[in-house]
């Protein structure tokens, strides 16, 4: 490779959600931005998922991630809006709401531990009596117990939300160098200095890890430790059914599984958290597992065909907390990685804290407790 590097200001590794959203909020602002991708843009973990804006079902206790979570559900409206008038997409934000349903004696200490810290959290949660439910969803199970209502846990289209995301992008001039690998940070002085690819390199001050499940694989070209932490991959597996019509509007947890409708008709139902390395094969064992737990919550889908099955690798961290911020020792080095179950969800607030990080030098939303450092 004989090319003379180009140079961006920005440079981000990883073309799925939090790459895609960080490099559009960092053009509009005027910048420079390329985004590098070894596959196809959004075509991970972001393209696996399953939608769900869904802090109140998902987080354990009102700790600062879930502050962060709750900020990020909060922009979702507006975020969803900016993205239509921009790209035309609609992401299939849906204000439905979540329900999680107790259908044996462990599911009901978990939803009553939920119930408990939410109450004191005084966040917006309701218990619904069994009749309440099957009215609002004939479809489930009729021997559920009780059920909690999350009215803020909402949901979207998360490859509709990857499409409008690319869009947005390009729009403001990002430039997406796809099928391109970056193969090496370059740094020089503890100061980035660019991105080695195995096409064209990069020259730039700025460089944003947004790699997902393979962000702690980066290394430097020198011997500048970079990326001393772990993000290892979780795989997920789904599938997707298909329904003569739409039969669902929440999206239902259960202690085991959830399912998650789509306007077109189709009932996602998820998910496997299996640690098998960098492998996305689709198992029988899975899928057995998938179908079990979503014939629990709703039985009558044992009728319905399948439409796709697939699986993604969630990153994760060593504590299971987005690694968001700038490298301790090296200038120029930003992280916004590691958003294990809950990427979607917190795509609004990672890209308008990391790009007025890059911008600003600071944030709005105090990341600190998501930096590095605590992984040390
Ligand atoms: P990715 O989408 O994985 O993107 C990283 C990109 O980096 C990839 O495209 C990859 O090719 C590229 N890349 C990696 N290394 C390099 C390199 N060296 N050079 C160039 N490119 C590189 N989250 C929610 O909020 N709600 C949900 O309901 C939800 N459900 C999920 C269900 C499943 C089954 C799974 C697997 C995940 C789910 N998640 C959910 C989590 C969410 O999908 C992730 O947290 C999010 O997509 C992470 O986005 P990302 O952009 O960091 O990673
Ligand atoms: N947040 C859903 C999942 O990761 O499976």
């Amino acid at each position: 490779m004989n090319q003379a590097p180009v140079q961006f200001d920005v440079a981000i590794i990883g073309g799925g959600v939090i790459g895609c959203s960080i490099a559009w909020r960092l053009a509009q602002a005027n910048l420079r931005v390329v985004v590098i991708e070894r596959g196809e843009v959004g075509r991970e973990a972001s393209w696996a998922a399953g939608g769900m804006l869904a802090p109140s079902a998902e987080a354990n206790q009102a700790d600062v991630f879930f502050e962060l979570a709750a900020a990020s559900r909060a922009m979702y409206a507006g975020f969803a809006r900016e993205l239509r008038e921009v790209t035309g997409t609609d992401i299939e934000y849906r204000t439905e709401g979540t329900l999680y349903l107790a259908l044996t004696d462990e599911d009901e200490e978990e939803l009553e531990r939920r119930w408990q810290w939410q109450r004191a959290a005084e966040l917006n949660v309701k218990k619904l009596n069994a009749d309440c439910v099957q009215k609002l969803e004939p479809i489930l199970n009729p021997k559920l117990r009780w059920a909690l209502k999350f009215p803020d846990d909402h949901q979207v289209d998360n490859r509709r939300l990857m499409t409008a995301l690319e869009s947005a992008a390009r729009q403001v001039g990002v430039e997406f160098w796809t099928q391109t690998e970056a193969t090496a940070l370059e740094v020089s002085n503890s100061q980035i200095s660019g991105v080695e690819t195995n096409r064209r390199n990069v020259a730039t001050k700025t460089v944003i890890v947004a790699a997902g499940s393979w962000s702690s694989l980066l290394r430097a070209t020198t011997d500048e430790a970079v990326m001393d932490f772990s993000v290892a991959p979780v795989r997920g597996q789904m599938i997707a059914l298909a329904m003569p019509e739409p039969a669902l509007q929440h999206v239902v947890y259960s202690g085991k599984g959830y399912l998650v409708p789509r306007r077109s008709g189709h009932v996602i139902a998820g998910s496997t958290t299996e640690t098998v390395g960098y492998n996305k094969e689709v198992t029988a064992e899975g899928i057995a597992s998938i179908i079990e737990r979503a014939i629990e919550i709703a039985p009558n889908l044992s009728k319905q065909s399948f439409s796709e099955m697939w699986a993604g690798l969630r990153p994760e961290s060593k504590d299971g907390w987005p690694i968001l911020g700038m490298d301790s020792r090296i200038n120029g080095l930003v992280y916004a990685t590691g958003h294990y179950r809950n990427g979607i969800l917190l795509t609004p607030i990672t890209a308008k804290a990391i790009s007025e990080l890059v911008l600003q030098g600071e944030s709005s939303h105090n990341i600190e407790p998501f930096g590095t450092h605590r992984l040390a």
